[in-house]
């Protein structure tokens, strides 16, 4: 039986490369997906999740969620990574499926509910819904199979600022409610989304072999590039969102540690994940990775993304 997942996304480019992979992924059912602001706002990530999974004919629930942060100031979003819409330069694309009528929150509560211990919820970006959702019903804790968590750095070290990664950062009084509660969580961070790298001929390859979604990556992928390039000073990317998908299905890929993690929430290091928070229950954090071939992996994966979906669709008939 393929695991069930239910992704948690602000789709954003990396996000569309994981739920591509995912959808692709044998191993793997993703029951739905539901949506934050943050690359983008929270309205054009809903958009952006429902024009995904028709892209890939994937029957996955869509269920919008929050627009802001809990507690902090909302910032803008991350247009200057992701593009104007979320997709580079690629202009918006209109979706013909509906949301789901359940905020995140509610949906993602049901929905465990419905499937005792048998989802696991991958969170990609900032963690409104996941608080929103505990704090809704934190019998959550007990339905959701466990958390798997794009963001963060044990290591002193951020994306936005010197010791915040972007997710956290968004909303570091919701993460830090989420590291904080009684349930099985997983941190993939920057610790190892940026040692695994795709570069343009990777994307290009999955454009031969999936003329569609890998095209759409292929397109979407340059305005990622040219940022990843002016900050790091060669051309590839950080594999963030993947890196928190493959955690769950090639968990051998990956070196962890127990610590249990506190998130910083106001001050000059707001949204800082601090390792060795005491009284709170371990996180299992994700030091290591052997990238090689989990960049391989992705390519393979995502290569095969238009004959699945071709697949689905003469088996759905739509
Ligand atoms: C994370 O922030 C977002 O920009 C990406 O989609 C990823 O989830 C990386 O810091
Ligand atoms: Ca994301």
């Amino acid at each position: 039986m393929p695991q069930k997942i239910i992704i948690d996304t602000d789709p954003g480019i990396d996000d569309a490369m994981a739920i591509h992979m995912a959808f692709a992924d044998p191993r793997l059912e993703v029951v739905g997906l539901t949506t934050v602001f943050g690359n983008v706002t929270g309205k054009q990530a809903t958009r952006n999740a429902l024009c995904l999974a028709e892209m890939a004919h994937y029957p996955a629930a869509v269920a919008g969620g929050a627009e802001t942060p809990m507690t902090r100031e909302p910032q803008p979003p991350a247009d200057f990574v992701h593009g104007p819409e979320g997709f580079g330069t690629l202009p918006a694309m209109r979706p013909t499926r509906m949301a789901d009528t359940r905020n995140a929150a509610r949906y993602l509560v049901e929905t465990c509910a419905e499937a005792p211990g048998e989802i696991i919820i991958c969170a990609v970006g900032p963690l409104t819904n996941l608080a929103a959702a505990l704090a809704l019903d934190e019998a959550l804790t007990r339905t959701a199979a466990r958390v798997v968590v794009m963001g963060g750095s044990a290591a002193r070290h951020g994306n936005v600022t010197a010791c915040a990664e972007a997710n956290i950062w968004n909303d570091p009084h919701a993460a830090d409610a989420v590291f904080a509660a009684d349930w099985d969580v997983t941190m993939v961070g920057l610790d190892v989304t940026e040692k695994t790298q795709c570069i343009p001929a990777d994307f290009e390859a999955i454009a031969a072999q999936s003329p569609v979604i890998g095209s759409f990556l292929n397109e979407a992928t340059g305005f990622y590039f040219d940022f990843h390039e002016a900050k790091t000073g060669t051309r590839s990317c950080f594999m963030h969102d993947p890196s928190a998908i493959m955690a769950i299905t090639d968990p051998e890929l990956f070196g962890f540690e127990n610590t249990p993690i506190s998130v910083v929430c106001e001050g000059e290091e707001i949204g800082r994940t601090v390792t060795g928070a005491e009284g709170r229950r371990p996180v299992r954090v994700a030091m290591d990775v052997d990238s090689d071939v989990a960049r391989r992996a992705f390519v393979e994966l995502t290569g095969r993304a238009d004959a699945v979906a071709g697949a689905r669709r003469t088996e759905d008939g739509n």
